[in-house]
């Protein structure tokens, strides 16, 4: 496996080799990432990921600071999953033009509507820097690389990943975005390079935001059809478990608009903290 640092020797690496599997993460790597490296391994013949914080993605009052940079052991963690190649630059390298004082020079990509409703409300500009980093790592991954190419997403990141859709849909970029489903521990948290963050009491009780959405699905699958009425139940059980909640909605799975009658594919998603550490989580719902 290689360790590539700066764009033109991935570049480089990557110029003879087609059929490109690349599973972009910001690291400390958990089952969950290197499911994705698995699911990549069953469409790619070369399997890149990417490690790399990304500032643009952010708020100023959220935890890039402190973000786990475990560059060594994930290396570990690719090698054995059978990774090829490990891309992790600098935030000088990707950001040439990056500079506190000077964010106006950065261009970035402006995602639709889609991206401003639930964790794009409660983090303005989010997924704006989520469409911008990863448009310019696929521009990196697949310069000059025979297709087909794939980028694997996982669901946990639900409204993510339809947002990385919509960039390869509406600017007609030659990748197939493929989707890995959530992992989870034992008792169902979702994984996530964040559960780090939890003190041993606040990781019991972190089980309560799956248990929360899954009571909302549980009705709805009996035949409930009072969404607004489940969000609010849902969100003032997760407030009297002392959660500070952002949302937690039923929506259409194909867009994340409201539920219409017709829908039939529905996801209940839900963001909230426990102590300083901000959770997310969705289920999927098949009606009918
Ligand atoms: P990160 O949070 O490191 O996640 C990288 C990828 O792993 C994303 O596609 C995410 O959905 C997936 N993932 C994380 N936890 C998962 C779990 N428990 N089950 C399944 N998939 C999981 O998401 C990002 O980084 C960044 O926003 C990125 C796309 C890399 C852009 O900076």
């Amino acid at each position: 496996m290689q360790v590539i640092h700066t764009i033109a020797e991935l570049r480089a690496a990557l110029a003879s080799r087609g059929n490109i599997g690349f599973v972009p993460t910001m690291g400390n790597l958990h089952q969950g990432h290197l499911e994705l490296v698995k699911l990549a391994q069953l469409h790619a013949r070369t399997i890149v990921v990417s490690i790399f914080v990304n500032p643009l993605q952010f708020g100023a009052n959220e935890d890039f600071g402190k973000y786990p940079r475990t560059l060594q052991t994930d290396c570990e963690k690719l090698e054995t999953a059978g990774a090829d190649i490990v891309f992790a630059p600098s935030v000088d390298e990707m950001y040439p033009d990056f500079d506190d004082k000077q964010l106006h020079q950065t261009m970035t990509i402006q995602p639709p509507p889609l991206a401003e409703t639930l964790c794009g409300a409660s983090r303005p500009g989010h997924f704006s820097g989520v469409a911008t980093v990863v448009m310019k790592l696929f521009n990196i991954v697949f310069y000059n690389t025979a297709q087909p190419n794939v980028a694997v997403f996982g669901k946990k990141d639900f409204q993510q990943l339809l947002v990385i859709k919509e960039l390869v849909r509406q600017f007609n970029l030659p990748i197939e975005i493929i989707a890995a489903e959530t992992t989870r521990e034992a008792d169902g948290l979702a994984m996530s390079s964040r559960n780090g963050y939890l003190n041993a009491n606040e990781r019991k009780e972190a089980i309560v935001l799956n248990q929360t959405l899954r009571h909302v699905a549980e009705n709805i699958t009996s035949g409930s059809r009072d969404f607004t009425g489940l969000q609010a139940d849902a969100e003032k059980a997760l407030r009297d478990q002392n959660w500070q909640v952002d949302y937690v909605a039923v929506r259409s799975a194909r867009d994340l608009a409201e539920v219409q009658a017709s829908d039939k594919h529905l996801v209940i998603l839900g963001a909230a903290k426990i102590g300083t550490t901000r959770l997310i989580d969705n289920i999927e719902i098949a009606l009918g």
